[in-house]
């Protein structure tokens, strides 16, 4: 294996969606491993705060749609693109479909684009195991299964991120790596109306209110620490045997919903207890765990951060924020009827 985390050393990249829940983290993996990093961010759901404040750093608040702000960044001579910001996520994207097409489509068309153009020798496009599998895949999941019949619009948009991806590959060489993440959690991320379940329920039960679990609670999710995930990244960032792939970025463990609220309202000390609402129409998988093998055997990805663990670490980041994550979490009015109201999003 080359030594992954020196390829870095002053080469320019450019993150979008680099003050989101994964972007920020990648960002600062990015930087200590010595690149020169371009965030480019419209901190339409997250905050400038999220960025981290590090030497070779540079923030550029903006939109993926605005080509005046695209010429700049590319005029920078990025090497690498890790291509994150989305419009986030199954919830948002039944409320809001047109703008979903537009982020997740055409935002993705422009960045690939404009990393053609420019010479861009490397395009990180960051997937989703949800939009991919469908919901009748066996388990574990598969890179060579997929599903034609997805359950939003934001499945729809991610799944057409890859088709773009595999388009650019194949027609004009541009070496798109299609890692496929799957229920990310960890510092960094901030609760909200349309974030998903781990944030929404530690914030929640630091509230003293009850976690409202949408179904059974017996369902699963394949909950992957965000550490793990950046590793992923970097390692697809630079290793020649990512090129035109598609694999999982996982943990291969299935959590229930039931255990993930025990869990996180025994560790906040909250007494409010569960309760539960109605199944969202989109939420078709009962199960979700994906295997890893094949990250393993391209890029030597391997998870290693045990689920309780990775919760500390991130309840542990929400209580040293908790001054900005509260006055932040963007929620319908009302927290206690939105948690009435809007189930967690588990995406
Ligand atoms: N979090 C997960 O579990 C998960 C799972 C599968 C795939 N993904 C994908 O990984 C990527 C990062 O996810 P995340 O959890 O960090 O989400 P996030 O919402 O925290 O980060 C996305 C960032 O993109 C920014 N953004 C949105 N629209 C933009 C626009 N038009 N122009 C510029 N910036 C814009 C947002 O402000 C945000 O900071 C996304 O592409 C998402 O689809 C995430």
């Amino acid at each position: 294996m080359i030594d992954y985390l020196g390829a870095y050393a002053d080469k320019t990249v450019l993150v979008s969606g680099g003050a989101g829940a994964i972007g920020s983290n990648l960002t600062r993996g990015l930087a200590q491993a010595g690149a020169r990093v371009i965030v480019l961010d419209d901190l339409s759901s997250s905050e400038r705060w999220n960025v981290p404040s590090l030497p070779g750093v540079l923030f550029v608040e903006g939109d993926v749609l605005d080509e005046v702000l695209l010429k700049r960044v590319f005029l920078e001579r990025p090497a690498i693109v890790y291509h994150l910001a989305a419009f986030f996520a199954n919830q948002n994207s039944v409320d809001h479909p047109e703008r979903d097409l537009l982020v997740n489509g055409m935002g993705t068309l422009r960045l690939l684009e404009y990393s053609v153009l420019s010479g861009v020798q490397r395009f990180v496009y960051a997937s989703s195991g949800c939009s991919i599998y469908g919901s009748a895949a066996p388990l574990p999941l598969r890179e060579e299964y997929m599903s034609l019949h997805l359950s939003s619009p934001y499945q729809i948009t991610k799944m057409l991120g890859e088709l773009y991806c595999n388009f650019f590959y194949h027609h004009y060489g541009l070496a798109v790596v299609k890692p496929r993440f799957f229920n990310s959690y960890g510092p960094g991320e901030a609760p909200g109306q349309y974030r998903n379940v781990i944030p929404n329920f530690i914030y929640w039960a630091m509230k003293g209110l009850p976690l409202p679990i949408t179904g059974t609670g017996e369902e699963t999710r394949d909950f992957t620490y965000v550490g793990d995930i950046v590793d992923g990244l970097l390692r697809a960032g630079v290793m020649e045997s990512a090129v035109g792939q598609e694999f999982n970025l996982a943990s291969g463990v299935e959590t229930t919903i039931l255990s993930l609220a025990q869990m996180i309202n025994a560790a906040a000390g909250n007494a409010a207890g569960i309760r539960f609402v109605p199944r969202r129409k989109w939420d078709t998988k009962p199960r979700l765990r994906a295997s890893v093998e094949r990250a393993q055997e391209l890029i030597g990805y391997c998870p290693s951060t045990p689920f309780t663990e990775g919760l500390q670490y991130t309840i542990g980041w929400f209580r040293e924020h908790w001054d900005r994550i509260e006055p932040a979490a963007r929620f319908a009015p009302g927290v206690s009827s939105a948690v009435r109201q809007m189930p967690a999003a588990a995406t």
